[in-house]
């Protein structure tokens, strides 16, 4: 999720730890903190907000001297954003400290567990039980802090890198990853170590890194080799590997891709599974989300849920309303925060709102919120900001933990919004008698294979590229689906507006002959989604009403199509899944297209002109 910096060695470790917190700013972050082992105490200092914030507050709040210490910049995942939830975290004694980037799942039967030992907690935090999971254990067995921490992790569910320290024992440092990055910079004959969440803080000072793996643990000593061991058969790595660092800044930033947009874009099967970590244990058949949980009743005695959003977020919305109709069996009306707020809509108690936004932020989805609370609705939140303010407006909520999305194109947080909103429409629909056991089953087995798809799908790249140098120029451009992936074909033409600038309209298949198949002729290239669930036949039918007048056919087939593939100029092929889940599925190919193009055409992909991330004015 965010960032991690740390330095043990011979030099002054402040002005290396908060230049460290500077360059993983791009990582995005909502808080910020600092500790530092003068030889006799532990000297900490955090804020919500910025490292310049954070710098601020130091000058007059702690002491900076001491050649080891680290520092942390927050995504949060529990505990809003504020200076008590912010990392480092102390545990119990204050012995031990702890920065974390990551989710613990199972923080919450930890923690009553540690409670009922005498626990107090001072954060909302899950790392800050961690910490005093990893003092409990050291104090029950007796044992040094390396190896209470691998049985710590033992009994841990969920992801983490960490940094770990002990005041009695200030000449190491104790490091470990499950799920989230963490990189040792090796200084000239083991005299200093720099640790980071990727190697961007300490590029300048050593070229020599090693990359901890998943499921490993290092306990970082001066003036001797790393040692590593797998956290839980305790086995030594021997080989351990030194790399070589070629990497610019800017190359570490972008995680070797070219465009934020692009590494989002192949983030989206690990933010899927954060998505729904903790959330979805497929073979219990088990769906747990505490915002739904708790409000259960409001959701299965609703007339309707109304879903408030605006532009990548209302697509969302849009998937939504066949999610929830088709297996909720729930009415649904999908509105655009700017309409709804003005339009003096009627509202009642009975009625669910849904507010989607990745922001957090958008000023007309804010304002929905506070028009549907100020009627009576029950409003339940989807962001992807911990502590935004329509996260804090709303009645209860669910983030999807997409991590920081900086690409001002969201790509995502479309992806983890629609696996939210499946997750909820599941729930309700078995709630609700909807949907049989085994129906609910195949859903959720299916559910869980979709990262993998989506990875599979990512290495049709190059042939989308192709497909990208053919279209870049053309003025205009047509994106049809039908079904759950109408909204799909919306999203996908405006992808390519706002980074390309080429005009593209985005209609259901059908609706073609009411007008719209006027405009096809041989200039005009036409993405047509045609995968082979829903209404597949008559898609086909679409696209030869499009063929017999020259138009350019992009095809979104399910791999294996023949039929589509005689017709289109072009396809690209999508692995099989169920129709709720084609969405997810089918998006990625027109996020990647859309890139490429805008790439082609010397587009600023990340920042386009006249856009801003999150849109907090009318
Ligand atoms: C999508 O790529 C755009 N950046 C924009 O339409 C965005 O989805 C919209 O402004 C809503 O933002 P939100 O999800 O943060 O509320
Ligand atoms: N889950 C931890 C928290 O919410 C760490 C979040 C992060 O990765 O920054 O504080």
């Amino acid at each position: 999720m965010c960032g991690i910096t740390g330095y043990i060695g011979h030099r002054e470790a402040y002005p290396i730890i908060i230049q460290g917190l500077q360059r993983l700013e791009y990582r995005g972050y909502d808080s910020a903190g600092v500790v530092l082992f003068d030889g006799q105490e532990i000297n900490l200092s955090k804020t919500k907000g910025k490292v310049s914030d954070l710098q601020a507050k130091v000058k007059h709040d702690i002491s900076t001297k001491g050649t080891i210490g680290f520092g942390h910049t927050r995504w949060a995942t529990h505990g809003v954003p504020n200076h008590v939830n912010s990392h480092p975290h102390l545990s119990q004694s204050g012995n031990l400290v702890i920065v974390h980037n990551g989710i613990i799942e199972n923080y919450d039967t930890l923690k009553k567990e540690l409670i009922s030992r005498g626990y107090t907690f001072h954060s909302d935090t899950d790392t800050e039980v961690l910490i005093n999971l990893i003092e409990e254990i050291k104090i029950q067995e007796k044992c040094k802090l390396g190896k209470a921490v691998q049985l710590a992790l033992q009994q841990v569910i969920g992801a983490y890198a960490i940094l770990v320290f002990d005041k009695e024992k200030p000449n190491e440092l104790v490091i470990a990853r499950l799920g989230s990055p963490i990189a040792i910079g090796v200084g000239k004959d083991n005299k200093e170590f720099f640790i980071a969440s990727d190697a961007t803080p300490f590029i300048e000072y050593t070229k020599d890194a090693i990359y901890l793996e998943d499921g490993e643990l290092a306990i970082i000593k001066l003036d001797r080799d790393i040692r590593i061991r797998k956290i839980n058969d305790d086995t030594l790595v021997e080989d351990v590997k030194t790399q070589e660092l070629q990497l610019s800044l800017e190359q570490i930033e972008k995680g070797n891709y070219e465009h934020f947009m692009l590494k989002e874009i192949h983030e989206q099967p690990s933010a899927i599974i954060d998505t729904y970590r903790g959330r979805l244990l497929a073979n219990k058949g088990i769906i747990r989300m505490s915002g739904l949980d708790d409000n259960m009743e409001r959701f299965l005695n609703a007339n309707r849920i109304i879903i408030v959003a605006c532009g990548t977020s209302w697509h969302a919305g849009l998937v939504a309303e066949y999610l929830f109709e088709d297996i909720a069996r729930i009415p649904v009306e999908v509105e655009y925060g700017s309409e709804f707020r003005y339009r003096n809509p009627i509202i009642t108690e009975k009625d669910v709102v849904i507010a989607i936004s990745q922001s957090g932020e958008t000023a007309d989805t804010l304002a929905a919120v506070k028009l549907a609370k100020s009627k009576g609705a029950f409003v339940f939140g989807i962001c992807n900001v911990v502590g935004s303010s329509i996260a804090r407006e709303v009645h209860a909520g669910a983030y999807t933990h997409a991590g920081p999305e900086i690409g001002v194109a969201s790509t995502k947080a479309f992806t983890t919004q629609i696996t939210l909103l499946s997750l909820l429409a599941l729930k309700l629909g078995k709630a609700k008698g909807n949907l049989s056991v085994p129906n609910y089953q195949t859903y959720l087995q299916e559910l869980v294979q979709i990262p993998n798809k989506v990875e599979q799908l990512l290495k049709e790249d190059e042939h989308i590229k192709t497909i990208a140098a053919i279209y870049k120029s053309v003025p205009n451009f047509l994106y049809l689906g039908r079904g759950y992936n109408f909204p799909v074909a919306l999203e996908g033409a405006l992808k390519l507006k706002e980074i390309s600038y080429i005009h593209a309209e985005g209609y259901p298949a059908a609706e073609m002959k009411h007008g719209p198949i006027a405009l096809i002729d041989e200039n005009m290239p036409v993405v047509v989604i045609a995968t082979n669930k829903g209404y597949y036949e008559k898609v086909v039918s679409n696209i030869q009403e499009i063929k017999s007048r020259q138009g350019q056919l992009i095809a979104i087939v399910t791999k294996g199509d023949t039929t589509v593939k005689k017709i289109a100029n072009h396809t690209i092929e999508v692995p099989e899944t169920l129709e709720a889940f084609t969405p997810l599925l089918t998006t990625i190919p027109l996020q990647l297209l859309s890139y490429h193009i805008a790439v082609m055409r010397g587009c600023n992909v990340d920042q386009p002109r006249n856009l801003a991330k999150a849109v907090t004015v009318e």
